[in-house]
């Protein structure tokens, strides 16, 4: 039977964009619903524009209580049934009630090969370590932050002269490989590591 895709963001979404365009023909599933804690996050009004279901929980009316935001965000997901969450650039933490209730359902994206650089500043902190590869990794979500077991994982080069910046795009475009075909299979049954070189 066909999955259902609830896939969360806090920005321009071009992960979700790159799931939602594979989701199509034979794919094993397909999209109910775009969530954000941001209201103009870009990804919202592509979405739209696109005739998927789309749903804002602001966070900050729930400051410093994510129980209470996760039961609205709980609340909004259960008219839309979701099989699987894809996290793509959601930028709020989920506390384990929530990663516990979703356990072997939902998946998120990382700018870094995990275990290296759980966090921010990836790009930056892979320069500075002096890396010559570095890339991005598709895992199940758990408590733990950008934790849980490995689905897939796209190794990009460090070029010399590269900033931050230039890293960045590099290991989005593969991002945008890796994150849809890692999906196909999740949703097909299939848990085990896929690894692609730029
Ligand atoms: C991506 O780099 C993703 O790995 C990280 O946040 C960024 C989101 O980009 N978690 P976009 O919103 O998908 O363009």
């Amino acid at each position: 039977m066909t999955k259902r895709v609830a896939i969360f963001l806090s920005g321009g979404g071009s992960n979700m964009r790159a799931l939602v365009e594979d989701m199509t023909g034979d794919h094993p599933a397909r999209p109910c619903v775009v969530v954000s804690n941001v209201a103009d996050a870009g990804g919202i009004a592509w979405a739209k524009a696109r005739g998927i279901a789309t749903e804002v929980v602001d966070h900050k009316p729930f400051q410093g209580d994510r129980a209470a935001f996760e039961a609205e965000l709980s609340s909004r997901l259960a008219a839309y049934a979701p099989d699987i969450i894809c996290l793509a650039g959601f930028m709020r933490k989920l506390t384990a009630e929530f990663t516990d209730a979703w356990a072997g359902r939902m998946i998120n994206i990382h700018p870094s090969l995990l275990p290296l650089y759980k966090g921010l500043h990836t790009h930056a902190r892979a320069l500075e370590a002096g890396d010559t590869v570095h890339g991005c990794t598709v895992h199940e979500v758990t408590a733990a932050l950008d934790d849980g077991p490995i689905l897939g994982q796209a190794r990009v080069p460090v070029l010399p002269g590269d900033t931050a910046d230039d890293l960045a795009a590099r290991v989005l475009v593969q991002e945008h490989r890796l994150y849809p075909a890692v999906l196909r299979r999740f949703a097909a049954g299939d848990r085990s590591l896929l690894t692609l070189d730029s």
